[in-house]
């Protein structure tokens, strides 16, 4: 089962060729997909050969093939974990019973729109990144990113047959939608607002793919959690190849760091700036810019939705069937600070109601630790600064704290003490944007980024992630 088939016009491990109608949609759907990637996919290297990872089983160890692909040529498909017939759903009101392999008809609605919600963000990234490799640091970089789009393809891939193997009419309407919307469009704009934001530097591309991918990571780990089985076993699948995307976001940054410190040591006055690195206020700016964006993806702090899916086995917690033995979740609260009257209060609220912030709250540690990494990083250089994440609080727009200010250590504060500048400032963009210069030399990298301590799959750092020779 675990075994992909590449015969197929579209590769599977879900015996497509058995089922015709839905073989048939999708190979309809199929063009289109191929018409959006060449139209607002990467339109930089788009037929050149780049060193890729294709997915050839979804086993654990040994799962993915690398090679040189041209991007058009990539094997786009359906890949699930395998079903285990034992599982049961793992949260909520009817955890211990057997999971869902089709959708319960009082929950069909609220499911597609999950899913469409989820689907969404996969290509609108694609999107926002499309001219990010004309100004590519290096060939390992690009090759990372390319890699990372692939896949965001591949993430449609998974969620567009979801909706057409189990929505009917409704499931296929809405896979054309997902084609439909782009990312920072006036008039149809992807649906989450991070999904809109202009990525066109490198510095935000690796904030980006740390804390909005990473985000991604969480939202499909509670999906990972549900109690309908396709969901669950699609959304294992893509976590696998989503942790390559973390790394990418997680080393880039720590790269731009360290060379950060390297270049404070030997510039004039200390100033990265000055030989054409960037400085450590500038990038602590995007770290709080991407970090607060990325929360709000995680919806509000006190939800009867978030509720709602936790009851009816919708959504798990993170790790629900590993780290919780008591998946009821009822009869305890989680502390969530509001504000009220002026001043921050700590509120007890039900768990259940709570959910989003648990997978908040889950999410930042996590993010916590990375910053911990880089901040190694920096004392590796001999620096005794370090970054720091602001608070949740921060720079919110959605949940409880959009309507008021907050300083980055979380403190409640008047319009008149906000400051702008701890976020980038219009010079701040146009100074990184003027670094933004295409290193395309086998084994060169872009002065404001260290070169990474090892290649993709044990090639060396020097190789030629992008054939050069057209
Ligand atoms: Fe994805
Ligand atoms: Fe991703």
């Amino acid at each position: 089962m675990s075994h992909i088939d590449y015969d197929e016009r579209i590769p599977n491990n879900v015996d497509l060729g058995h089922d015709r109608r839905l073989k048939r949609a999708l190979e309809k759907w199929q063009p289109a997909y191929l018409d959006w990637w060449r139209s607002v996919g990467p339109q930089v290297f788009m037929d050149r050969e780049v060193y890729l990872r294709t997915a050839i089983s979804t086993d654990a160890g040994g799962w993915a093939n690398f090679g040189y692909v041209k991007m058009p040529d990539y094997r786009w498909g359906i890949f699930l974990d395998d079903r285990d017939d034992a599982r049961v759903i793992p949260g909520g009101d009817y955890a211990g019973q057997p999971v869902w392999q089709e959708v319960p008809g009082e929950h069909r609605n609220v499911l597609k729109r999950i899913i469409v919600i989820q689907a969404d963000t996969e290509p609108a990234s694609v999107e926002q990144q499309r001219y990010l490799a004309a100004t590519a640091p290096s060939l390992y970089d690009a090759r990372n990113l390319l890699q990372v789009n692939v896949e965001e393809g591949r993430h449609l891939w998974a969620m567009v047959y979801l909706l057409h193997a189990y929505f009917g009419r409704d499931g296929r309407d809405e896979a054309d939608e997902l084609l439909a919307r782009r990312a920072g469009d006036a008039d149809k704009p992807r649906i989450l607002d991070a999904f809109n934001q202009p990525c066109t530097d490198w510095l935000t591309f690796h904030c980006f793919t740390c804390f909005t991918d990473r985000d991604g990571k969480y939202q499909l780990g509670a999906l990972a959690e549900s109690a309908f089985d396709p969901l669950s076993r699609t959304c294992r699948f893509m976590l696998t190849e989503e942790a390559h995307h973390l790394f990418v976001g997680e080393s880039g940054l720590e790269r731009i760091i360290r060379r950060s410190a390297q270049l404070s040591r030997t510039a004039p006055n200390g100033d990265p700036r000055a030989v054409g690195g960037i400085d450590l206020p500038t990038i602590q700016k995007y770290i709080n810019y991407w970090f607060a964006y990325s929360l709000d993806l995680f919806g509000s702090e006190v939800s009867t939705n978030a509720a709602d899916y936790f009851a009816s086995g919708l959504k798990g917690r993170w790790r629900e069937s590993q780290d919780y033995t008591d998946h009821g979740a009822l009869g305890q609260q989680r502390t969530v600070a509001h504000v009220e009257n002026g001043a921050l209060v700590d509120r007890a609220v039900p768990l259940r109601k709570a959910m989003n912030e648990s997978l908040r709250q889950d999410y930042a540690s996590d993010c916590q630790r990375v910053v911990r990494r880089w901040n190694k990083a920096l004392s590796d250089e001999g620096l005794d600064v370090q970054v720091s994440l602001p608070s949740t609080r921060f720079f919110r727009r959605q949940g409880i704290y959009a309507d008021h200010h907050f300083d980055p250590a979380g403190e409640l504060i008047d319009q008149a003490t906000w400051d702008a500048a701890w976020l980038p400032t219009d010079s701040d963009r146009a100074y990184v944007q003027s670094l933004m210069k295409p290193v395309l030399e086998i084994g060169k990298f872009a002065n404001y980024i260290a070169p990474p301590k090892r290649g993709i799959h044990g090639q060396p750092v020097d190789f030629e992630y992008v054939r050069t020779d057209g």
